[in-house]
């Protein structure tokens, strides 16, 4: 029995505030956050409290209709509230660098603040346009998840055998899911599913997060540590793997969860299909290629520990790249709301992106 409506509610405005459901607490307890500015939404960022890349540009979206309602609210001019949303928009896209869903939904937002400042409009309607705009990029994200949902789900056949990686569920999203919005349109059509989830080290985004929603959701679901996943694939076990994206430059190298490159390796080596599943907002055809990606570095202590106790040696250092590339050539077909691109990518990408 489900405890939260689906789609998830992972960010939402509440009366002049954004509150994210509060990922670090899951699965033990379901806790939301109220953020009532902007520092306090970039924290829950960082910290990923709301994670994911179409999650955290939706987040962002809703931090900027924050800002311009707190600016509005305090009796600013149009003028200075697009300043507060300008300062607001650069605070954002300091949090985290390889999602680019963030710099297109912060893009959006303050395209059409300088649209309606220049329309001569006043900084409460000014408030009110960013919040729909907000609103209208939720929407979307959900609408978008849906449909590559059903796109992808023509590909799995009835008691297939998925193995994903990280969390690119409803949690990660406007509340649907890619990789994971996959798996619920086959399940809507009937099909019956069996899923292995990777534990995600350091931050154990599939132990904690992919196999909490899938049981949500009623799919069965089996975690393993990703350094199993070389013998899953070996065993024959596994009709696919499918992953979500952070970022897919424009001749489809991918960046994800690091760990997603050594997956799709594996995948090639015991011949796997595998699929990227991702809207048209995570596709960023400025980037040639995936060296253009910057790759988030976190913090040294996720690796070095675990839950607040320290496991490694006093003095070790730690390599924490939140990220890898998978290139292009390891990638069966993308997954988007637009149907399924397979290669030349160079070719089937060229007139995809979020425009
Ligand atoms: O560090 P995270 O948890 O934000 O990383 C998330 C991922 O890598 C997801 O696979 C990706 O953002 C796609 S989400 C639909």
């Amino acid at each position: 029995m489900s405890r939260l409506p689906f789609p998830f509610p992972v960010v939402a405005w509440d009366a002049g505030r954004v509150v994210v459901l509060d990922q670090t607490r899951l699965p033990d307890r379901i806790v939301f956050l109220t953020c009532a500015d902007v520092p306090a939404l970039c924290d829950a960022i960082v910290r990923l409290a709301v994670r994911g890349a179409p999650a955290i540009g939706v987040a962002a979206a809703y931090g900027l209709a924050l800002a311009a309602h707190r600016a509005a609210t305090a009796g600013l001019t149009a003028d200075a509230t697009l300043a507060a949303v300008g300062a607001a928009r650069r605070l954002l896209a300091s949090t985290r660098p390889t999602a680019v869903n963030l710099f297109w939904a912060l893009r959006r937002v303050a395209a059409r603040a300088d649209t309606m400042v220049a329309a001569g409009v006043g900084p409460t309607d000014l408030a009110a346009g960013l919040l729909a705009e907000a609103r209208g990029i939720h929407e979307e994200d959900i609408d978008m998840c849906r449909r590559l949902g059903a796109a992808g789900a023509a590909l799995l056949p009835d008691c297939a055998t998925v193995l994903t990686h990280c969390n690119a569920g409803g949690l990660a999203t406007g509340g649907y899911g890619t990789a994971l919005g996959v798996l619920y349109a086959a399940q809507q059509t009937g099909k019956t599913l069996r899923v292995f989830a990777d534990e995600t080290r350091p931050l154990l985004q599939g132990a904690r997060l992919t196999a909490w929603e899938l049981a949500e959701r009623g799919l069965e679901v089996t975690v393993l540590c990703e350094g199993a996943a070389g013998s899953l694939l070996q065993s024959g076990a596994i009709d696919m793997v499918i992953t979500g994206a952070d970022r897919i430059a424009a001749n489809g190298d991918t960046a994800n969860k690091v760990g997603t490159y050594p997956l799709a390796v594996l995948a090639d080596r015991h011949g796997v299909p595998f699929y990227v599943a991702a809207p048209a907002s995570t596709f960023d055809l400025a980037t040639p290629d995936g060296g253009g990606i910057a790759i988030e570095l976190r913090d040294a202590e996720e690796v070095l520990g675990f839950g607040g106790v320290h496991t490694a040696p006093a003095g070790v250092g730690a390599w924490n790249p939140a990220f890898d590339v998978t290139p292009a050539e390891l990638v069966t077909a993308f997954i988007t709301e637009r149907g399924v691109l397979r290669p030349p990518f160079s070719a089937s990408l060229a007139t995809f992106g979020p425009g």
